[in-house]
């Protein structure tokens, strides 16, 4: 069955929000699951739980080039968790990114709805933000939903893609009305 790409609701003004992550052991996950009730405002031990799964990606960083590891954690609609890691290539340009490792993997196994994704490196001084190429790899799956950028104490600053890529182009952009509408022959 084909699917489609969600459609977006309004652009709503976001504040970003410093939160809080004590770390305790946390109960109520497995490696591939989250346990959630409905859907959003994700629960402060879902945020930890997903920082936490971010942290152990990020151990697998293949970064033998830069040096800079970076891990990601997307909680699916389904309350799915897919990590990812950066991973480097001899030839520099090839390298892709954690945060796209991680929605590659969701989307290939079927999973096309986010709720949140957290992404970790090793850098103290500020949370970690996402590329521009990452920024435009996760709005393709809408744009209201929520970034944890987080630093190596679990501490993290919640953004949404709209706010992380304000005024983008997305899927929706493809279909409106055009002044000239050229046949595409190929
Ligand atoms: N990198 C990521 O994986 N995610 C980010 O958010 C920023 C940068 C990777 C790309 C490259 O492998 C290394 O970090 C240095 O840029």
């Amino acid at each position: 069955m084909a699917r489609t790409v969600p459609s977006l609701p309004p652009l709503s003004p976001h504040s970003h929000s410093k939160l809080s992550c004590n770390r305790h052991s946390l109960t109520q996950y497995s490696s591939t699951n989250i346990k959630e009730q409905g859907s959003q405002p994700l629960s402060q031990e879902t945020v930890k739980e997903l920082i936490k799964q971010s942290q152990e990606a990020k151990k697998h960083a293949y970064c033998r080039y830069s040096k800079f590891r970076v891990g990601a954690a997307l909680l699916t609609n389904e309350n799915r968790v897919f990590t990812g890691c950066n991973v480097e290539n001899a030839c520099y340009n090839l390298g892709i990114c954690a945060e796209r490792t991680a929605i590659a993997k969701a989307v290939s196994e079927g999973y096309i709805t986010f709720k949140a994704i957290a992404i970790a490196s090793d850098v103290s001084e500020k949370f970690i933000t996402p590329c521009g190429g990452c920024r435009q790899f996760m709005r393709e799956f809408g744009s209201d939903w929520d970034v944890y950028l987080s630093k190596p104490d679990g501490s993290c600053l919640k953004m949404t893609v709209d706010e992380l890529l304000p005024v983008s182009f997305g899927p929706e952009d493809l279909y409106m009305e055009k002044v000239f509408d050229i046949d595409n022959k190929y």
